[in-house]
């Protein structure tokens, strides 16, 4: 019996990022094996069966897995240089609420899982939630296969080293048959539970989020030699969209829009570069004002572009609509949760990807810095351990 302080001890220097600070655990790499490893010794020292879907998230059952099964879990990758808790919490608490629930004898009545979700962060493929994207079929499978790494590793590559076979990927209709109800645990992202001086609370929405590539496409050449009057920098046009980005976002309602990555090619302090890819992540409440914000940003990026004789091209790289969690579904785990206070985030996770499917719930555990894809994110012991019995007690409830 492990509360979820100890277990998330217990991986506290995997995936510890010396260079950028943080962790960084990605998909398939050594330190997400390592944690999929660890997840799997404990379920197993729990008596639970642990099987791999199609798409590589892993499922822990207590008894038979079956259909209608109340299932809890999150994922275990991360961000690059990101915090202990986004997504670890979900799963030691997950693995925590077991325990609680066994010490009290109880039997579930439904099947009750724990799963683990590859790459919820997309942090090496670029698709945020992909596991439970494609375990939903919301990501066309072709599209996921030739998804790239920066090394350039497909998806499909990357797949088959890991040992699964990339045939399979895709819809899993048994798998999402199986989910009754879903129910992720997850540190809150901002200072919501702070102000309210409450330890938990229930998801009500995600906002309307994506991602976007805009690929700047200039003439490479030397720093020195090419007269100012001369240059095609595919940089201006990024720098400027950079800018833009922000101007944008703060002239729409709960709007945010972010460049988190920029990679100019070939990348030399004296060499200017022949192009310049950046990533904007943008989300609003809206689905129009997130697309609006990118219609907008996409036309400024065409006329600083051709200002600079450069092109640009922009590419879709994922999408979600909002998310409205199923009120009667929060409103019952609010009440079994002494009137747990329900309050909306700006992350996206893979409970808001199923909850177009699935009756699906989020509980928060207050995070005392707000911050988080960040070192400083953080959740106290007492905070944690609160956040595990919430989650016992709405398992108990759901499976009893
Ligand atoms: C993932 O946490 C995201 O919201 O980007
Ligand atoms: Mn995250
Ligand atoms: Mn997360
Ligand atoms: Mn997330």
């Amino acid at each position: 019996m492990a509360g979820p302080n100890e277990l998330m001890a217990a991986i506290a220097e995997v995936g510890v990022d010396r260079r950028r600070g943080g962790y960084s655990r990605h998909v398939f790499d050594d330190a997400e094996r390592q944690l999929r490893e660890w997840f799997t010794e404990q379920a197993e020292a729990r008596g639970l069966r642990v099987e791999a879907d199609r798409n590589t998230n892993i499922w822990a059952w207590w008894g038979e897995p079956g259909d209608d099964a109340v299932v809890t879990g999150s994922h275990l990758d991360s961000v690059p240089g990101g915090g202990a808790f986004d997504g670890p919490l979900g799963v030691v608490s997950a693995l925590s609420a077991v325990d609680l629930l066994r010490a009290r004898d109880f039997q579930p009545r439904r099947p009750l899982a724990v799963v683990v979700f590859a790459e919820e962060e997309g942090g090496r493929f670029g698709v945020p939630c992909l596991g439970s994207r494609l375990l939903a079929g919301t990501i066309d499978r072709d599209r996921a296969l030739a998804l790239r790494d920066p090394d350039g590793v497909t998806l499909a590559e990357a797949v088959r080293s890991f040992g699964a076979d990339p045939a399979r990927l895709g819809c899993d209709e048994e798998a999402l048959r199986r989910i009754g109800q879903f129910v992720e645990l997850h540190v809150e992202q901002g200072r919501g539970l702070v102000d309210l001086d409450r330890p938990v609370a229930v998801a009500s929405s995600i906002l309307a989020h994506g991602r976007w590539r805009f690929r700047f496409h200039g003439q490479g050449n030397h720093a020195g030699a090419t007269l100012i009057g001369d240059r095609r920098d595919p940089m201006l046009p990024a720098s400027r969209l950079v800018l833009e980005a922000r101007r944008v976002a703060a002239g729409t309602e709960g709007g945010r829009a972010t460049v988190g990555r920029l990679v100019p090619n070939p990348g030399g302090t004296n060499v200017i570069p022949s192009t310049v890819d950046v990533w904007l992540d943008a989300r609003s409440p809206e689905d129009r004002s997130t697309r609006a914000m990118v219609t907008e940003l996409s036309a400024l990026a065409r006329e600083f572009a051709a200002a600079e004789g450069c092109d640009v091209a922009v590419t879709e790289e994922s999408y979600g609509d909002t998310v409205h969690f199923d009120t009667a579904f929060r409103d019952q785990l609010s009440g079994l949760l002494d009137g747990a206070p329900a309050l909306p985030t700006g992350a996206g996770h893979d409970a808001g990807v199923l909850a177009a499917e699935v009756p699906a719930a989020m509980l928060f555990v207050r995070n005392p810095t707000g911050i988080s894809h960040a070192p400083e994110e953080h959740a106290e012991p007492d905070d944690c351990e609160s956040g595990a019995q919430a989650l016992a007690r709405v398992l108990e409830h759901l499976a009893g």
